[in-house]
């Protein structure tokens, strides 16, 4: 099978692929990227010279070069990952993920109807729900009511990919998953951001008190899941992904564990302004994944002291990122904070 793989040089996107080439040798997979920011060919070095993988630069919304794609590699299923992925960003400049988000999920969707692709799979986030009363899980069902322009922005997506389901009939499905956490992920979102600060001895922004919660989940797992949905999930449906950690973890929390695993104690915390509009809780309900067969293998211990090691072994990739345009962003988000 040919499958297209969206964001492939993203966090999660290059993860997958990775996944993907090693367990199913009778695919060819072509990664489809806009090399933003976020892009980073070194997150598939090990991998790009494989003969089933091929990678072509290009933005979702260009639907000239989606199309000439599906035609070239015959495609005969989508997996999307492409988005713009950072709430902070989004508040700065939530234009970008209007275009990708949104109206490149519309290009990809109309180009499933134009060349009968087999599969759509939309990759979207918990976020989609927004806050979340203590004690409550969100269902697949639930309305969606985003809060910051990123979620508002993927909950686009996900209406547009539920609104081609039911007027053109398409084979579309979606998974939204919680916080992903692991190996590759851009050092703005606060694990990468805090473990790499950590280890250059400078203090870790935590937003108000910390007291947000967040599911956090290593990508490993959110890979075998988007693996399971792709190839077992029934068509139309919507799955949950979530860690479902019990008790449930503070930003404070993880990151007195961020600084207990480097041997760091609580005077590396700056207390920092508040997000705009930032969303206290988010958790969901799984059961309908659990049912495919799927269940969380690693946790946040384990999956945090490996990550931890994870970076501090690659300090090559990191430094790397934390350098030119990433220095005017940190300056921008955090120096009036
Ligand atoms: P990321 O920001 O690390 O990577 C995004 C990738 O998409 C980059 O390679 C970038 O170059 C590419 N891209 C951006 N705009 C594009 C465009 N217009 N056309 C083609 N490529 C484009 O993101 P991530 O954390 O890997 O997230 C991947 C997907 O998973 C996203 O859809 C995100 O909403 C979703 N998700 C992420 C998390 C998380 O915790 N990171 C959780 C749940 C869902
Ligand atoms: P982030 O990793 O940006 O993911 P998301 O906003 O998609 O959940 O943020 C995770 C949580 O950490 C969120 O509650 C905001 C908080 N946070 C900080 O406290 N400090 C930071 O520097 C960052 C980037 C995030």
């Amino acid at each position: 099978m040919k499958v297209l793989i969206t964001g492939g040089l993203g966090f999660i996107g290059s993860n997958f692929i990775r996944h993907m080439i090693n367990k199913y040798p009778e695919y060819d997979l072509i990664n489809f990227d806009k090399m933003t920011y976020a892009g980073n060919p070194e997150n598939l070095k090990d991998i790009e010279d494989n003969k089933r993988y091929n990678f072509v630069k290009g933005d979702i919304a260009d639907s000239a070069l989606i199309e000439k794609t599906i035609q070239d590699f015959k495609i005969e299923a989508i997996i999307n990952f492409a988005a713009e992925t950072h709430v902070d960003r989004s508040i700065e400049n939530p234009g970008e993920f209007i275009n990708t988000d949104v109206y490149g999920t519309h290009v990809l969707l109309e180009a499933v109807k134009k060349f009968k692709i087999s599969k759509f799979l939309q990759i979207s986030t918990d976020e989609v729900y927004g806050d979340i009363e203590p004690g409550h899980f969100s269902k697949e069902g639930d309305t969606l009511r985003p809060s910051s322009p990123y979620s508002a922005s993927k909950a686009g997506g996900d209406l547009q990919v539920m609104a081609f389901r039911r007027t053109y009939d398409l084979p579309v499905l979606i998974t939204r998953c919680t916080n992903n956490y692991g190996p590759y992920q851009y050092p703005e979102k606060i694990l990468p951001l805090f473990i790499t600060n950590i280890i250059e001895d400078k203090k870790v922004p935590v937003y108000g008190q910390g007291d947000q919660i967040r599911d956090w989940i290593h990508v490993d797992d959110h890979c075998q899941a988007v693996d399971l949905v792709f190839h077992k999930g029934q068509i139309g449906e919507v799955y949950n992904v979530g860690a479902n950690q019990d008790p449930e973890v503070s930003n404070l929390e993880l990151t007195k564990m961020t600084l207990d695993h480097l041997g760091k104690g609580e005077e590396m915390i700056e207390y920092v302004k508040d997000r705009l509009g930032h969303d206290v809780r988010y958790a969901v309900d799984c059961s309908k994944i659990k049912e495919l067969g799927w269940k969380k293998e690693i946790n946040l211990e384990e999956g945090l002291e490996s990550t931890i090691k994870w970076y501090q072994s690659n300090k090559d990739w990191w430094k790397k990122l934390k350098s030119g345009e990433y220095l005017a962003y940190y300056k921008r988000q955090y120096s009036d904070r």
